[in-house]
């Protein structure tokens, strides 16, 4: 097994990228899922404001509050010493000015531990990403399909199939990467406008739903390990590595058949006056 002996930093993924090798994030909610994903050899874990739908039953990650996400941010960064830790910034936390946007930014670093934060937009996001930047906060840009603009764009679609969205989103890329991200997230594109993009910036990519081609993958942890119900909507970009649904079911199911059938607890399961 992959052990990570040595803390992430900026300079890692930034390495990562001039040797050719391939950075692995993915998404963690809590210090048990942080513990998971660092012991299996991930680079950066994100602490997505997916968490809204995947595990706290919001409709979207619209609803998902600043403070829930700095709560979460601070359980992951104690499940994980050397990871790079990255608090995704809720909607509307850096969408109001600058100064608003700064300061909220600052609280994942200083309240939460993060080592970064990931917020959503290319060029019309460039004045707050360039200030954070500039007071020492890094920055992991998002570009193609964003979530948090689902209601403007009526629904989740590949972003960048026209030539038209393909250069726009290689000006947004190189914005980006000119004002100071670390690393920015390429989501729902198709792989050849993906690896193009990739070509173009000096930092590191991280794909999803966008092909082989960038230097890194993100996935969410509960597509990873199958935690909704089997047959519900799998997005293409995802894969079931484990079915947690189930085994957490049978593994609940066999609990509550022995407590009512008297099986559970035994002596074995608690303590008595004469031994312990
Ligand atoms: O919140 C999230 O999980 C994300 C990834 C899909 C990149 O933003």
């Amino acid at each position: 097994m992959f052990a990570m002996d040595k803390k992430i930093t900026v300079r890692t993924l930034q390495n990562r990228k001039a040797q050719g090798e391939k950075i692995v994030m993915l998404t963690a909610y809590d210090a048990v899922t942080a513990r998971w994903a660092e012991e299996a050899g991930c680079d950066m874990l994100l602490v997505g404001d997916s968490m809204a739908n995947t595990v706290l039953g919001y409709p979207t990650t619209l609803p998902l509050t600043i403070e829930e996400s700095l709560f979460h941010t601070a359980a992951v960064r104690r499940g994980a010493q050397h990871a790079f830790v990255v608090g995704d910034m809720t909607f509307m936390s850096y969408q109001l000015g600058v100064d608003d946007a700064v300061r909220n930014a600052g609280r994942y670093l200083k309240e939460a531990g993060a080592d970064a934060v990931k917020l959503e937009g290319g060029r019309v996001m460039l004045p707050v990403i360039r200030r954070m930047v500039e007071v020492g906060i890094p920055v992991v840009g998002h570009i193609g399909l964003l979530p948090q603009s689902i209601h403007k764009d009526g629904g989740y679609r590949i972003h960048g199939k026209s030539d038209a969205e393909a250069e726009g989103l290689l000006a947004d890329a190189k914005a980006l990467d000119e004002a100071g991200v670390c690393s920015f997230v390429i989501e729902g594109v198709p792989r050849e406008v993906a690896a193009r993009l990739t070509a173009a910036v000096r930092v590191p990519t991280i794909g999803i739903g966008a092909g082989a081609g960038c230097d890194g993958q993100v996935q969410v942890i509960a597509d990873l390990l199958g935690l909704a119900p089997e047959g519900g909507f799998l997005p293409r970009h995802a894969k079931n590595y484990a079915r947690f649904n189930e085994a957490a079911i049978a593994a609940i199911r066999q609990y509550a058949a022995e407590v009512r059938q008297g099986a559970f607890p035994t002596d074995a399961n608690s303590t008595s006056i004469a031994k312990n």
